[in-house]
């Protein structure tokens, strides 16, 4: 039988590791000037700072880009020979950092070091005129790190050393307002070793556990454990490949990502019609489910405030909890590996990830995978 375990939302009385939320997303990319024009044009995101060469950094250029509080970092090295350049090599575009807001970088960086935790930076004062920032890094999964920012001490734009640019080509925003959920892949049989340290490690529970037969199709599977922060701000659900009779889409993931990595970030919107309506214009790519899905949603789900016909044009999924109902698309990767998507959702209620779309999404992941001969 498929299980489904949903625990207590209750706030632990002290969280051990508190977390006000995702600080920023970091990429690294191969050329961080032109992916920042796709995120601006595509995505509507504003481009906001930068940091580089005019700015004193020598061995990379970072573009800052922000759309309500959504903060995406995307940096290229500038020579073969940089640690940014080897990631880029080995895992093509991909998310380096997903770095957290606390209040004391210096108090959640011990916590993490006392429960285990391997230290990429340690706890750093990065100043300007505007104030002090306290940045520390751990590593996660693969090459991923999580940043540990404490900027109660700063008034910037973001990080010390970022230009604020205000460039005239500005495309407008489109309704994305902040980051709900990051989800990693990571290696067959490891799923609960990462579970483990985000419990031990930050003081993360388990809010939700799929199995192979909640995520299975006639072809492949994979299973997931939902962690999430003390005030469930940050949700990292943590996938791996499960057996089938073909490649799971996890394990082409991995292929091609070589190794663990940030599969999908999902972004919230509070009207996904008009968002995806415009992300479309732009030419973002989403996956699309037969037709008939529509013809029978509405008896699973029952009344939805939405008209179901924008919603079928557009390929926006439908799902329900006990709490309320959610809407959801996925992007295809926006690489040409193929790695992370994007997931941009619409909550009404439901706290949950979309269970009741699994079956459809993950046949639509494999036309994919069979069109690029991977599964
Ligand atoms: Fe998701």
């Amino acid at each position: 039988m498929a299980t489904q375990v949903l625990t207590s939302s209750a706030t632990p009385v002290a969280d051990p590791f508190p977390i006000n939320g995702t600080d920023y997303i970091e990429f690294y990319v191969g050329n961080a000037k032109q992916a920042s024009h796709y995120y601006r044009t595509a995505f509507g995101f504003q481009l906001a700072g930068y940091r580089g060469p005019e700015t004193g950094v020598r061995d990379r250029a970072s573009y800052l880009l922000v759309q309500d509080k959504i903060r995406l970092v995307l940096t290229s090295a500038l020579g073969p020979d940089s640690p940014i350049a080897e990631h880029h090599r080995r895992h093509g575009d991909g998310v380096r950092d997903l770095a957290l807001w606390v209040d004391n970088c210096r108090a959640s960086f011990e916590y993490a070091m006392a429960h285990g935790a391997v230290v990429v930076t340690e706890p750093t004062v990065l100043s300007d005129p505007d104030g002090e920032v306290v940045l520390a890094a751990i590593r996660t999964y693969g090459d991923t790190i999580h940043s540990l920012v404490e900027r109660r001490n700063y008034r910037g734009l973001f990080l010390p050393g970022f230009q604020r640019v205000t460039p005239r080509y500005q495309p407008s925003a489109v309704g994305l307002r902040y980051v709900d959920h990051c989800v990693g892949n990571v290696e067959l049989g490891r799923m609960n070793e990462w579970v483990g340290f985000y419990e031990r490690v930050m003081g993360f529970k388990n809010l939700v556990s799929f199995d192979d037969k909640d995520i299975s199709t006639e072809y492949s599977a994979l299973m997931s454990k939902v962690m999430a922060n003390g005030n469930e701000r940050i949700k990292f659900p943590i996938n791996e490949p499960a057996q089938g009779k073909k490649k799971s889409q996890i394990e082409e993931y991995l292929d091609f990502y070589h190794g663990p990595g940030v599969q999908h970030v999902a972004i919230t919107t509070d009207n996904i019609i008009a968002t995806v309506g415009t992300l479309r214009d732009r030419g973002v790519e989403f996956l699309t489910v037969p037709g008939s899905y529509y013809d029978t949603v509405l008896d699973r789900v029952g009344t939805i405030d939405e008209n179901l016909e924008p919603l079928r044009e557009l390929g926006i999924l439908i799902d329900r909890d006990d709490e309320g109902y959610l809407l959801q698309i996925f992007t295809k990767p926006v690489e040409d590996r193929p790695t992370l998507f994007y997931e941009v959702i619409q909550r009404k209620g439901a706290r949950s990830f979309g269970k009741g779309n699994f079956k459809a999404l993950f046949e639509a992941i494999e036309r994919e995978q069979a069109a690029r001969g991977n599964l």
